[in-house]
Parts: C-alpha cells; sequence; structure tokens
C-alpha cells in the first residue's frame, strides 16, 4: 500500500456531503477550502451572496464541487429555511460544521436583552437546531460527523466575555450533549477551540496593531492564528480517522490556553 492510499483511506472525504454554515468568510472558508479539496461535496451557508459565490467559483477553481445557500441563521425559519434548501443540493450531509457566528461584546452591566438574543440566536441556536434537523439522520445512516466553532472565551473571561463567553460555552456543552446521544450511531460532535484569528469578525481588535501583538505574545508558538491552521484539524474531525474522538475541544490556538 502506497502512503497515498494509507493516508486517502484515513483521511479522505471523498463521496462525502457537508454543510458549512459561516463558510463565506474567516475560518469557516479555511474549513469549507479544506474539506472540499479533500473530496467532500460542500454548501457554504451565509448572508451575503456575492461572497457566497466567490467562495464556491474559488473552489470550482480548484477542482471542486461547491454549492451557496444564502439564509439569515439569526431566526429559526432562517434556519430551518437554509437546513432544507441545503440539503436539497447535494443530498443529506455527512458532516456539518457551525461556524457562523456574531461577536458582540459590549460590557455585560450594559448588555441588553437585543445582543443577548442575536448572539445566542446564531451562536447557540442555529447549531441547536441544523443538529436536531440533521444528526439523527446521521445516526440512521451510521456516519455523521458534527464540528462547531467555539472560543478561549467559552473556558475562561476575557476581554468581556459577555454573552458571547456564554453562546460558546453551551456550545462546547452542546456538542457534548450530541456527542452522547448520537455517538453510538457513528456520529462525532466536536468543537474546535480558536486563540485570536485575524478574520473580518474581529476586525476592530485587528486594526490595534499594540493588541495584535500582546496577543500573539500570548501564545506559545509566537503569532496570531491564520484561517489556514483550522484545514488539517477539520479534515481530521471530518474524515473516519476520528472515529474514536468525540465530546471533545479541540485548541487550535498556538497555545493560548496552555498558560
Ligand atoms: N476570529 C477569531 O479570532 C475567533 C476566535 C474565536 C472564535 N471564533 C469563532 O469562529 C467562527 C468564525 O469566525 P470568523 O472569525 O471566521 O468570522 P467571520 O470571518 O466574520 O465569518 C463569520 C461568518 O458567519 C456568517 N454569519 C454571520 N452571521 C450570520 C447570520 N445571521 N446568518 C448566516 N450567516 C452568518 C458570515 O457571513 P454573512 O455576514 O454574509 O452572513 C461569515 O461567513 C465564529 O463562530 C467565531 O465566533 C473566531
Amino acid at each position: 500500500m502506497t502512503s497515498q492510499t494509507y493516508l486517502s483511506e484515513l483521511f479522505s472525504l471523498d463521496d462525502r456531503v457537508a454543510v458549512v454554515t459561516g463558510g463565506s468568510s474567516g475560518i469557516g472558508r479555511a474549513i469549507t477550502e479544506a474539506l472540499a479539496r479533500a473530496g467532500a461535496r460542500v454548501v457554504v451557508v451565509a448572508r451575503r451572496e456575492a461572497e457566497l459565490a466567490a467562495t464556491v467559483a474559488a473552489l470550482e477553481e480548484h477542482g471542486c464541487r461547491a454549492a451557496w445557500v444564502s439564509a439569515d441563521l439569526s431566526t429559526r425559519d432562517g434556519v430551518r429555511t437554509a437546513a432544507e434548501e441545503a440539503a436539497a443540493v447535494f443530498g443529506e450531509p455527512d458532516i456539518l460544521v457551525n461556524s457562523a457566528g456574531v461577536n458582540l461584546r459590549p460590557p455585560l452591566g450594559e448588555l441588553g436583552e437585543d445582543v443577548w438574543d442575536a448572539t445566542m440566536a446564531v451562536n447557540l441556536e442555529a447549531p441547536f437546531l441544523l443538529g436536531q434537523r440533521f444528526g439523527p439522520g446521521m445516526a440512521e445512516r451510521g456516519f455523521g460527523r458534527i464540528i462547531h466553532i467555539t472560543s478561549q472565551q467559552a473556558h475562561r473571561a476575557l476581554v468581556q466575555s459577555g454573552a458571547y463567553g456564554v453562546s460558546k460555552g453551551g456550545l462546547e456543552s452542546l456538542a457534548r450533549s450530541q456527542a452522547e446521544a448520537w455517538s453510538p450511531y457513528g456520529v462525532t460532535s466536536n468543537t474546535l477551540v480558536p486563540g485570536f484569528v485575524m478574520t473580518p469578525l474581529n476586525a476592530r481588535l485587528s486594526s490595534d496593531p499594540e493588541k495584535v501583538t500582546a496577543l500573539a505574545a500570548r501564545t506559545l508558538i509566537g503569532r496570531n492564528g491564520l484561517a489556514e491552521d483550522f484545514a488539517g484539524a477539520a479534515v481530521f474531525l471530518a474524515s473516519t480517522a476520528s472515529a474514536y474522538v468525540t465530546g471533545q475541544s479541540i485548541f487550535v490556538d498556538g497555545g493560548f490556553s496552555v498558560h
């Protein structure tokens, strides 16, 4: 057996179908490219059509099969419509990645119910509803991979964790609940935990060079994260290689969390 055949047996996503929310930007976009280049047919879900179309066009240039669905995941109806439209493209997904997220972080004392609701809807409720829609089918078919993107704030309070940290803490618990429910049937659920990654999500912080340098200094590797840093971990969690990994939080943070 050649090394290529061996690696392919472990990690290939040929014949898999993936749905990636927030797959048109930042970490989600890098994960979308990784899954698609590893063989999966990927449906990208987000709101802005130009970014979605550009993501799919770039994948098609690599010879990948991809499609997009424009949807607003901040309402239950939006999530339900998105799920049906996504499943209609290449069929029911084997892999679900929840990367869509919002980062609203006023100081807790000033945090109103509107921010709480908006944060919980996109960061926690949409992943829950998508899991309820796709998880049972994955279990019935005997294979599924659910990957959530959480945050340092799921584990510790820093830089105004507020509702955002609560939503990400809930998401880590959701992964464990999903793992408990469906792992006996071949469906794993895990989270990837970033450190600080320069993406449009944190444009305000990224434009402050002093803070960016200070955050890089908090890692062990000595730099902030890049969206591409998530490619390998995402392919691993989406593949058969990770069959015995479930309910876990996997830190892709350059060592930010370990000191
Ligand atoms: N960057 C970091 O340092 C960092 C750190 C920890 C955790 N994370 C988490 O990683 C994930 C990805 O973040 P990122 O940095 O890659 O952010 P990003 O570049 O801003 O991407 C966010 C994605 O979510 C989509 N989205 C946002 N609201 C949506 C809605 N209501 N409906 C549908 N799609 C929506 C956006 O597309 P549209 O705007 O077009 O809808 C975009 O595709 C998030 O869950 C975030 O909390 C990021």
